[in-house]
């Protein structure tokens, strides 16, 4: 691999950016993490830094190997500093308008033959090509959150993807450790057209009082082995975050089947978003995190 793809940018450093820089520089790649938001980079930088030294912990790096790593990360509140990088993955906040204007600004300062990547969960990887000059080196690479420890990644091929540029990001996705999964652009493309109306329909067995939440949870995680029940898994993804994407799936096929329940809805509403603000279908404001707050 030439000097540049050894680079790799990634523009967003939340919780997916950052799960992504941490799992590049386990892989050996060097790393541009950009946030315009000087803290959330300090954040990820401390993240990061603790997600190596388990890994060391746990075997599954030497401490060299860490040293090394630390010294292949530059962080910045400049976009522009990912200029020299071989790849870019895009993880920036989940709304049209944020990332087809960091993806305006990439073109500019990126050369043609740089493959841009985008980590969207449900937003039109085609339409997002669209808004660069280079929509057949343009895909969706979709991690799963913890990054460091999902084993998927969702490669999407927009309408021009070519087929050589799906063909590079499933290997860069094996050089990473992970397993790329290849899907067509269509709302929710694979993982959330199946995952959320699991988690919509659960949400509805609560609303309707068929269940608990933690009824539901222990039915789905003792009778199907899921490691989490699905409004855990809700609160762990964060409730706007699946009211978004049901809302996509929705306005997407036109099909009610994809309604969002209401009691999501209300919950969103009422600022209920799961574990980042402290409650959801759960209480995470007490040390003891896990009593249920919405029947
Ligand atoms: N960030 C980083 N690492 C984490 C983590 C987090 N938030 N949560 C857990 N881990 C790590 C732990 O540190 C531990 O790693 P070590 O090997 O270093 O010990 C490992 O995960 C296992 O953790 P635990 O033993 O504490 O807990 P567990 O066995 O219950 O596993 C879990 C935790 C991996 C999160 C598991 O519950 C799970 O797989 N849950 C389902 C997660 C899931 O479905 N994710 C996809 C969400 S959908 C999405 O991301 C995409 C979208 O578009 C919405």
């Amino acid at each position: 691999m030439s000097e540049r793809l050894e680079l790799v940018g990634v523009a967003g450093a939340g919780t997916m950016g950052c799960g992504i820089a941490h799992v590049l520089l386990r892989a050996g790649y060097a790393v541009v993490l950009t946030d315009e938001v000087p803290q959330a980079l300090g954040a990820a930088s401390e993240k990061i830094t603790a997600g190596l030294a388990r890994d060391v912990e746990k075997g599954r790096l030497t401490d060299q190997a860490r040293q090394q790593a630390l010294g292949r990360i530059e962080t910045s509140a400049q976009l522009d500093a990912l200029s020299p990088a071989g790849f870019i993955i895009e993880a920036v906040t989940e709304r049209f308008d944020v990332k087809a204007e960091v993806l305006r600004k990439l073109e500019v300062f990126c050369p043609s033959d740089v493959v841009f990547a985008t980590n969207t969960s449900s937003i039109s990887v085609t339409r997002l090509a669209a808004t660069t000059g280079r929509p057949q080196r343009f895909l969706g690479l979709h991690f799963f959150n913890p990054v460091p420890v999902m084993t998927l990644v969702e490669v999407v091929a927009g309408v021009e993807t070519l087929p050589e540029t799906v063909e590079g990001a499933c290997q860069f996705a094996r050089s990473l450790g992970k397993i790329p999964v290849r899907v067509n652009d269509f709302p929710g493309f694979v993982s959330n057209r199946v995952l959320m109306p699991m988690i919509n329909e659960a949400v509805y067995a609560v609303m309707e009082g068929v269940a608990e939440p933690q009824a539901v949870d222990e039915v789905m995680k003792r009778g199907m082995n899921h490691p989490m029940g699905p409004l855990e898994l809700a609160d762990f993804i964060g409730l706007d975050v699946c009211l978004d994407i049901m809302k996509v799936l929705y306005e997407g096929f036109r099909d009610s089947k994809y309604r969002p329940c209401p009691l999501l809805e209300k919950m969103v509403h009422s600022g209920r978003l799961g574990r980042k603000s402290g409650r959801g279908f759960y209480d995470y404001s007490t040390a003891q995190a896990g009593s249920t707050t919405a029947g």
